[in-house]
């Protein structure tokens, strides 16, 4: 037994076990790799947080002042049913004037649009008319680059029309589309800018013509569509122009909404206590779909005026709480379902206002002028 040597070899080591030099040149790649991975990992989440934290700070700057340019947050909430009421309505082709009349429709309304491409608003028509469950919505033909087009629309109304509970002065076009900014200056059939004509002075003949039905349905509530962009302009050139072409300083989009508020204000003193009630509605900043635009400089902002601007849906908020919320304030305008603290200064200017209610009456020839007094015809 002493004899008995110990088998194991005094440096035995198992046949797998790893020299020092082998261990280290082991590691080492799978140590880098590892350090890579977490570095990586940790730049990737310092990025990400970087990310997080600059949309952050975006976002609050931002939100406060997006919530007031684009068309709020707040929605209609009344449950007034229209059943029963009649609700003529301009532009409700598209944008937020089809998703105002869906909404409508829904309450009950019968709905008129004034249209000016018949095949889209048959096609639009039959959209609402499903989508609301809602069978009373129709459309007339009306242009409101034409005076005659829009007197024949009035006069189907007064003629078919037992009342008109709600107007809506919504369609518009936009500087963008227009052709008021092209190099060869280009007149309606009327001799005014495009823009102004269909902004405003198309809306002011179209709600003269039927006021004496409006008076005859009150309680009755005119609404103005209006922008923003309202604000921007500080004065008004009523230069009167030379030859067929009048007024050519009375364009741009923003002229024209801006005539839109002052047209509001003056309605709801002239119609004080008739039962008529008007309002001017903002309905924030929209993305249009389908929007035709002929400016490649507006194409290229669509992307950008996407991430910026509220749904049609939303934006129609504040025209529907305008066509059927109590207690307004007449003649004042709204913005996310409430009074707006955005209205230009002049809308006080009582010259202003006058100069171009009388200026109105005579480029939509609604004047007649009887013993020195100016009357509507
Ligand atoms: N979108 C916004 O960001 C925004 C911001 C502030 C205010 N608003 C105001 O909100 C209202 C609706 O704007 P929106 O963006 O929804 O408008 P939109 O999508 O451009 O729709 C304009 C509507 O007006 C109609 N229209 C244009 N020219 C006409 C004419 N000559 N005769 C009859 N109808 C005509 C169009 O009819 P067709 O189908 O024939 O083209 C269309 O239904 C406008 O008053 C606008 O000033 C809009």
């Amino acid at each position: 037994m002493n004899n008995m040597v110990d088998s194991k070899p005094e440096n035995h080591r198992p046949v797998t076990s790893l020299s020092n030099l082998e261990f280290v040149f082991l590691a080492l790649p799978i140590v880098c790799v590892v350090t890579y991975v977490v570095l990586e990992s940790l730049l990737f989440v310092y990025r990400y947080l970087y990310l997080i934290f600059a949309v952050t700070v975006l976002k609050v700057l931002w939100g406060e002042y997006s919530t007031e340019l684009r068309g709020g947050n707040r929605r209609c909430v009344n449950t007034v049913s229209l059943s029963g009421k009649t609700v003529v309505m301009t532009g409700g082709t598209t944008g937020t004037g089809r998703a105002a009349a869906y909404h409508l429709a829904c309450r009950g309304a019968r709905i008129i649009l004034g249209c000016r491409n018949l095949k889209r608003a048959e096609a639009v028509v039959q959209e609402l008319r499903k989508g609301s469950g809602n069978n009373n919505i129709f459309h007339h033909k009306l242009d409101l680059l034409s005076f005659k087009s829009i007197r024949e629309f009035a006069d189907k109304l007064r003629r078919d029309e037992e009342e008109i509970d709600i107007l809506i002065n919504n369609a518009c076009i936009s500087d963008f589309s227009s052709h008021d900014n092209q190099k060869i200056p280009h007149f309606t059939v009327d001799g005014l800018t495009h823009s102004f004509q269909v902004n405003y002075w198309g809306h002011f003949l179209l709600t003269n013509l039927l006021l004496k039905l409006m008076v005859k349905s009150t309680p009755s509530r005119i609404i103005n569509v209006t922008s923003r962009l309202h604000m921007k302009p500080q004065s008004m050139n009523f230069d009167v122009g030379s030859g067929k072409m009048l007024y050519p300083r009375l364009t741009g989009y923003p002229l024209g909404k801006l005539a839109n508020v002052l047209f509001t204000r003056e309605l709801a003193l002239r119609l004080e206590g008739s039962g008529v009630k008007v309002y001017a509605v903002d309905p924030g900043l929209t993305f249009w779909k389908g929007r035709n635009f002929q400016d490649w400089k507006a194409k290229m902002m669509l992307p950008f005026l996407w991430l910026i601007m509220s749904s049609e849906d939303a934006a129609s908020q504040t025209t529907v709480f305008c066509a059927t919320e109590k207690g307004l304030q007449n003649g004042e305008v709204y913005f996310d379902c409430r009074p707006s603290k955005y209205v230009n200064y002049l809308v006080n200017d009582v010259i202003l206002r006058e100069k171009l209610w009388d200026t109105s009456l005579e480029v939509t020839q609604l004047s007649i002028r009887r013993n020195g007094k100016t009357t509507v015809s």
